[in-house]
């Protein structure tokens, strides 16, 4: 459940080392639970998207309240959890737990689209002929459809990747409709390409770097000096202020919470 949250949107490179820090000082939902939300986000480091780690913070506390301590197996309970999304839900009961689902990531997205779809990549978003189309394809019993779920994830990880794919390598090359089609290149809309620099997603990571990195609260000026633009500042200061992700203290100063 840590590692499915924190994949969300950081590559696996990214999350291997948090991954393994965060399960050292938490191994159980109570121990996270425990804590304030603060020390999550400071154990976030720099993965991005923070308030990731208030999800996760806040879906130890559900555990805790509502399932005893114990991460739930039922794909309802998971959903419900904050931070849950049907993907997540579906990873989840699946790789943890064995369950049949269709855990349609990017990933298994690219596979699908490349094998079966016989184009280079899927649609921006998924749509409801995709997700039928790979619930068709999930073996009918419950422990394949697990290994399956893997396996197609891993493909699509190490093998059918996004830009460079190792056909040669790949176990199903031989059923591939992209490959029999001569590999031809995406031709659908233009796809978002996320910008960063001078964005609010850039100046928030940088004011809460500096909230992590601080011992204790944090005078004003300290996050004035990491970001010129005042307007920009101000306005995303605020916003993680608004988010739970930082506090302001009666003195006027900063802190995580
Ligand atoms: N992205 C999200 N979940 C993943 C997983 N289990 N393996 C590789 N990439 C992933």
């Amino acid at each position: 459940m840590v590692s499915e949250l924190m994949l969300q949107q950081t590559p696996v490179s990214r999350v291997l080392p948090v991954h393994e820090q965060w399960l050292e000082r938490w191994p159980t939902p109570a121990d996270l639970a425990a804590e304030p939300t603060g020390e999550a986000v400071r154990m976030w480091g720099r993965l991005g998207y923070p308030r990731r780690a208030l999800r996760l913070h806040a879906a130890a506390t559900a555990i805790v309240e509502r399932h005893g301590g114990e991460v739930p197996r039922d794909h309802a309970a998971l959903l419900a959890l904050p931070g849950v999304g049907d993907y997540t839900a579906a990873a989840i009961a699946s790789f943890a737990f064995g369950q049949r689902h269709v855990v349609l990531d990017t990933n298994v997205r690219r596979v699908l689209a490349r094998t079966v779809g016989g184009v280079e990549l899927p649609a921006q978003h998924v749509t409801k002929a995709e997700r039928e189309a790979a619930a068709e394809l999930l073996p009918e019993d419950e422990a394949t459809a697990a290994t399956w779920a893997v396996a197609v994830m891993e493909l699509g990880a190490l093998v059918c990747t996004a830009a460079r794919p190792r056909c040669t390598e790949c176990p199903v090359a031989s059923l591939c409709a992209w490959r029999a089609a001569g590999h031809p290149a995406y031709d659908g809309p233009p796809r978002k390409v996320q910008t960063w620099a001078g964005t609010d997603r850039q100046c928030r990571g940088r004011l809460l770097a500096v909230l992590r990195d601080a011992d204790g609260p944090v005078h004003p000026s300290r996050l004035d000096a990491v970001w010129v633009e005042e307007a920009q500042r101000v306005r995303c200061l605020a916003g993680l202020v608004e988010d739970g992700l930082a506090v302001r203290t009666d003195a006027g100063t900063y802190a995580l919470p």
